[in-house]
């Protein structure tokens, strides 16, 4: 097939401004967005498209000093015009500014840092030393999803204290002036060692082994390393940190070959409905530039992908019917140009719309349509857990709560919508864009375009947050499709629409419980139920059913228990995996039960909750013994102080104001890491290699939560080298052992464990082949391997040795997969190897009359098992809570009506209060150096600690969450009416 020149149909003129210091010239559209005439035509790409709206100021950039959103502005007007990028910033040497984020890890998965940086550095030009209010102000145009903010503030305003220290020699260059051709695909370097390396991967491309193994040259490590020099318990610096604060990194979106196809994708305006296409090659032949247009009769392979195989039912593109708003029914792919002129109104599909169903209670209604034939009363699946007998205990119990409570739809809202392009490789298909399961992917992409697994290579981007709905495949079989069709590379990267209708959500939970204790106040039995709207496909469903049974009693021993949790299809958004699986919504449900009953008990909430907190030998909801490592008596234990203090400043603010009213709520969580009662093996590989380094190859997508760094320390010191020694060969599907999906909390337990393994059979390996005992020490010294026992120093001269096919002249490879065991008709088994546990206070301030809560801290014990980075594991505390705060107080999607970052509200920087982090440290024996996952965990207090607050504060329970400004409003005007 060969491609139509591009349409011309826009004007264009020569426009000339200066770039970091250069003089550039453009011939565009006038009308064309500095945006993406700085990251098309420019290369720029530190400069970054979130929404294209003006919403999340990821594009900011300087015009003249002043940060502006460079996606709001016409290239026209910044003609004569000064403009300073990311990419200006470093002169030489990083800007303090610079510094001082990665100092603080205040970039998680970077796709935000480039507009905080720029405005940032705005305000830093005018106000060396400004205070955390300026800060907000100066920032709160900036959304980042990942970091809760905290670190970012304290960056902006420590910035003063760094000299400039960190050489960016090495880094490749930006290109800084002349002139440019769109989707150029110069400024390429060394391919990964690939048998065939692909002429269009360059390391540059992904998160590759170039920039971790550039920055590990220019940056001290050992800066923060305790005096042991032991790497795991200290905080680095980020290993893949330096590109996410120069704009190097390469996202998704940012490394399009210069020929590809660009791909637009035709979507459903309506919930459910009939379709009917029209004469697609008449549209195509009338369109220039425009190469060919694709549907579900294109698609060679099974046309039906999803996470958990034997519930797989979504099409790559819908047949005949779209069962939700924004599901893909075509491929329109062309060249760029004409793809950017495009207009789609006059696209030949007919639409019939059909009755649809947006509420389970709709569609579990008697005769209700079957959203699929095979699913009778649209029941996905359904996850039970029963143990005793609850009836009788409830019964019999002394107190007696119940309550109901319903959550909404959230939106992950990661800043980098879904992006990547494809190509084939001779007859391998490589798939390059942002994921959090590069395996999963690829397995999809096969199945959907009828290769085998070992001909689709995945190559994961840098992934600007995923939480769980970049596990799920969405672009990658549409462009996988477009490339083997056409034979051209295929690029496509989501608007913020498009990504927000058509990608997973959280699911909204209809939520009834009651529970029972004891005159002594020990919980006696519970009964939980559960209807969860999975949406028209089963994506994450069943897990999300699984897993709520299981942690729907929280972290306390609970005798007598019964949980159900359905997932249910409707007409509605896809609802997946984000951050807990369910669990914060049961939590809510619990927890806010738990303060209702501590108060019939007369018993304080916190002390009510650590008599019943589970501890060592004790058994779970599912039967499960816990022998050790449980550490959420702990965590409540740490909160005391905090708890006892806050109590005391809410009354003391109550008794002297009348309008606004102080609360203070308790919240715990524990959550099991990894599959439930699954196998989720991780692989990790590392070796020496004939120069002296330790490579290690780790498939662990870092999505922002430090897997790069973390697994990386824990694998130096089972090997017992310095983490400087260390090379990272990030994840690829042709490079890198599988070492599973970045999801569940499972990373630093699972990976981590075959990287301390890993770590273990390196060493023994080397000191066998060294004839030492275990007690040597090793070293590096240039291609020297140095091991000293005792008086003994032995050198080994590793350039001498023979290299096996990846380089390596020492390698070991070892896999872990944590022990389980099923759960049977009851629930009962052992659905995990390891659980985490944490509990927070929230403190805050309600004004009565508005409705409006006002955050004033969030206080987070989190059980870590072991702190492998400490610095990273409070990144992690302070962004979930920034994510739970979301999920409590405003974040509701409403298909058809909050499908942009305008009208869908997540925290900004003035939204999240200052946070304490209180890391317990109960070792696991089964985690890596003890340690225990943390990620989803976060998350879960949050929103029922604030509900609880709320309650507090007002004597009300908002139960349709978020709690809103106009839904507190209503329970106090009920509560006052005596409703
Ligand atoms: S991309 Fe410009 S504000 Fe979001
Ligand atoms: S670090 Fe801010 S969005 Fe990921």
């Amino acid at each position: 097939m060969s491609k139509a020149q591009p349409g011309m149909s826009m004007e264009r003129a020569d426009i000339a401004f200066e770039v970091n210091g250069a003089a550039v010239s453009v011939c565009v559209p006038p009308v064309r967005r500095l945006s993406s005439v700085l990251r098309d035509e420019l290369r720029l790409t530190g400069t970054k498209i979130g929404c294209d709206a003006g919403d999340c100021g990821a594009c900011t950039v300087l015009v003249d000093g002043e940060p502006v959103c460079a996606c709001l502005m016409s290239v026209a007007s910044a003609a004569g015009t000064v403009v300073t990028t990311v990419e200006g910033l470093a002169n030489g040497r990083l800007s303090a500014l610079q510094a001082s984020f990665l100092d603080h890890g205040a970039a998680q998965c970077g796709i935000c840092t480039p507009g905080l940086l720029i405005a940032a550095t705005a305000l830093l030009d005018r106000e060396p030393n400004p205070s955390e209010t300026e800060v907000q102000d100066a920032l709160g145009g900036v959304l980042c999803r990942c970091t809760g903010y905290r670190k970012i503030v304290a960056a902006v305003m420590d910035a003063g204290r760094f000299a400039s220290e960190l050489s960016t020699d090495g880094i490749a260059p930006h290109p800084p002036a002349g002139t440019f051709s769109p989707y150029s695909d110069g400024e390429k370097d060394e391919a990964p060692a690939l048998a065939s390396p692909s002429p269009r991967l360059s390391r540059g491309e992904g998160k590759g082994e170039g920039q971790h193994q550039l920055q590990r040259l220019d940056l001290d490590l050992d800066r923060r390393m305790p005096i042991s020099g032991h790497a795991v318990g200290s905080s680095p610096i980020r290993l893949d940190g330096l590109p996410k604060v120069t704009g190097g990194e390469k996202f998704g979106g940012d490394s399009f070959p210069a020929d590809a196809l660009a791909v637009l994708v035709v979507r459903s305006p309506h919930h459910h409905a009939r379709f009917a296409f029209g004469d697609l090659d008449a549209w195509v032949k009338t369109r220039p530039g425009i190469v060919g247009v694709f549907t579900a009769a294109d698609i060679p392979g099974k046309n039906s992908f999803g996470v958990i195989a034997p519930f797989a039912d979504q099409p790559a593109l819908a047949e005949g019917f779209s069962r939700f708003r924004g599901e893909a029914v075509a491929l329109v792919a062309g060249e760029r140009e004409a793809i950017l002129d495009l207009d789609l109104s006059d696209f030949p599909v007919r639409w019939t719309e059909l009755p649809y169903l947006l509420q389970p209670c709709e569609a579990q209604a008697g005769g209700a349509q079957l959203i699929h034939e095979n699913r009778p009363a649209n029941l996905l699946t359904t996850g039970f857990v029963e143990r005793g007998d609850p009836e009788a205990a409830l019964s019999g119990a002394a107190f007696v709560v119940s309550g109901a409570i319903d959550t909404s739809y959230v939106e992950h809202a990661y800043i980098e919508p879904e992006a990547g392009h494809a190509y084939m490789d001779g007859g391998t298909l490589v798939v390059v864009a942002c994921t959090q399961a590069p395996y999963m992917d690829r397995d999809d992409v096969a199945k959907v375009l009828g290769l085998a697994a070992d001909k689709v290579r995945i190559v994961p981007t840098a992934t600007g947050g995923g939480f769980g709905s970049k596990l799920d495949v969405s672009l990658q079989p549409l462009i996988g499709l477009v490339a083997m069709k056409t034979g051209w590379p295929a690029a496509l990267a989501y608007t913020r629409n498009e990504s927000m209708i058509s990608t997973t959500k959280r699911h909204p939970a209809e939520m009834k419980a009651t529970i029972g204790a004891d005159a002594d106040g020990r919980v006696t039995g519970m009964v939980f139920a559960g209807d969860f709207n999975t949406g028209a496909y089963a994506s994450w469903g069943p897990t999300v059913a699984n897993r709520v049974p299981v942690h729907a009693s929280g972290p306390y021993a609970t005798p007598n228990y019964r949980a159900e949790g359905r997932a249910i299809h409707t007409n509605g958004p896809i609802s997946g995996a984000f951050r807990g699986f369910g669990v914060p919504q049961a939590t809510i449900m619990q927890e806010t039960l738990y303060d209702e009953l501590s108060e019939k008990l007369g018993l304080d909430r916190l002390d009510f909750r650590l008599k019943n907190c589970l501890r060592n030998g004790s058994e779970t909801v599912t039967g499960q013994r816990l022998e050790a490592g449980v550490g959420i008596a702990e965590c409540l234990e740490a909160l005391r102080p905090h708890w006892t203090r806050a109590l005391a400043d809410a009354e003391k603010f109550n008794s002297a104001n009348d309008s606004r009213k102080r609360g203070v709520g308790v919240a715990s969580c524990w959550y099991g890491c990894g599959n439930t009662s699954l196998p989720n093996p991780s692989t990790i590989r590392v070796g020496i290699s004939a120069t002296g380094d330790v490579v290690l190859h780790q498939g662990a997508v870092d999505i922002g939560q430090g897997s790069n760094t973390v697994i990386a320390q824990i694998c130096a010191d089972a090997l017992g080298l310095p983490l400087e020694k260390f090379r990272l060969k990030s994840a690829d599907t042709a490079i890198t052992p599988d070492a599973g999906k970045t999801s569940a909390s499972r990373q630093t337990f699972v990976t981590g464990k075959a990287a301390e393994k890993a770590g273990g059979a390196l060493r023994e390996i080397m000191l066998r082949f060294a004839n030492v005992s275990e007690k040597a020490a090793i070293a590096l010294d240039g291609t020297s391997l140095v091991i000293r026992e005792g008086e003994a120093t032995r050198h080994i001269d590793l350039s001498t040795l023979k290299a096996d096919a990846d380089g390596f002249v020492f390698r070991a490879e070892e896999s872990y997969d944590p022990p389980t065991l099923p759960l049977d008709a009851k629930g009962q088994g052992k659905p995990y190897a390891v659980y985490g546990y944490g509990a927070q206070i929230a403190e805050l301030e309600v004004d009565l009359k508005l409705g409006t809560v006002k955050l004033i801290k969030i206080t987070a014990a989190h059980d870590v098992g072991k702190a492998i980075n400490p610095l990273l594991a409070e990144g992690q505390i302070e962004g979930g809570i920034a994510q739970g705060i979301g999920m409590a107080l405003m974040e509701e999607y409403i298909p058809g009506r909050t499908e942009n970052l305008h009208d869908y509200l997540i925290p900004t920087i003035g939204d999240v209060p200052p946070i304490e982090t209180i890391l317990i440290e109960v070792p696991d024996p089964e985690g890596p150096f003890g340690a225990k996952g943390l990620g989803e965990h976060v998350l879960i207090p949050t929103a029922p600690a604030i509900l609880n607050a709320i309650r507090h504060a007002t004597g009300v329970l908002v139960t349709k969450i978020p709690a809103t400004p106009s839904r507190i409003r209503a329970a106090i005007r009920d509560k006052e009416a005596g409703r």
